[in-house]
């Protein structure tokens, strides 16, 4: 298994305010953003570097500069709340959308978008910030090995271990990094302790 769990004292500080209930849209957003930046750090540590140089005023420096370009990959609508931070970091970043939406009674997901970018020689990340049954990230995933995605790492905040298991299971290559690993899904498949329904907190529409 390659599961990156954040440990750094704001990222769980970030955590506290995200899951909190009483915390509005506006905050839920801006806490979504700067969970996503401490994520993106985490999950490009290993996109592949080359040298170069640069004058400096006084004289030339060598320098390390990226080798690799990044695909990021949002799955609509809540993935789209952690698309921000990853344009501003890397703004040559391409963009791809995958549209999925569980059903609330099966917790199975129907997809109803897809448009992506090639993956050739690119660094790929899906980000959906609840992985709970794992049923969306493994069909995002599916989507994007079937377009050449070959290097992909799967960004979300929260994590179930019944998700994590699934992703093993499925996309065992893939790596996961998560601001949380929660202790498991309720009868309803939402992730306990959790912070209820990403997308609907995002959005204001609970
Ligand atoms: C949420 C979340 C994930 C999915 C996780 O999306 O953003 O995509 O559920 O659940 P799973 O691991 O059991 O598949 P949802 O289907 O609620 O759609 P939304 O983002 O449009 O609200
Ligand atoms: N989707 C969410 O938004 N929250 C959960 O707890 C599970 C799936």
């Amino acid at each position: 298994m390659k599961l990156t769990v954040l440990d750094h004292p704001l990222a769980g500080h970030l955590m506290s305010d995200l899951r909190d209930v009483s915390t509005p849209p506006e905050r839920f957003r801006q806490i979504c953003r700067a969970l996503t930046t401490l994520l993106i750090l985490e999950a490009t540590k290993s996109l592949l570097t080359e040298n170069s140089q640069v004058q400096t005023p006084l004289e030339v420096a060598p320098t390390r500069i990226l080798g690799q370009g990044l695909a990021a990959v949002p799955v609509l609508r809540a993935g789209l709340g952690m698309l921000e931070p990853v344009t501003e970091l890397f703004p040559d970043v391409a963009v791809g959308y995958i549209g999925l939406e569980r059903n609330e009674q099966t917790a199975i997901a129907r997809s109803y978008y897809c448009k992506l970018p090639s993956f050739e020689g690119r660094f790929a990340i899906c980000l959906d910030p609840m992985l709970a049954t794992g049923g969306s990230a493994s069909q995002a995933l599916s989507l994007m090995k079937s377009q050449g995605a070959t290097d992909l790492t799967m960004v979300c905040v929260v994590a179930a271990p019944e998700g994590v298991e699934k992703l093993n299971a499925d996309h065992p290559e893939v790596r996961i990094v998560a601001a949380a690993l929660d202790r498991t899904l309720n009868d309803q498949k939402y992730i306990l302790p959790g912070l209820g329904d990403f997308g609907d907190r995002l959005y204001g529409t609970l």
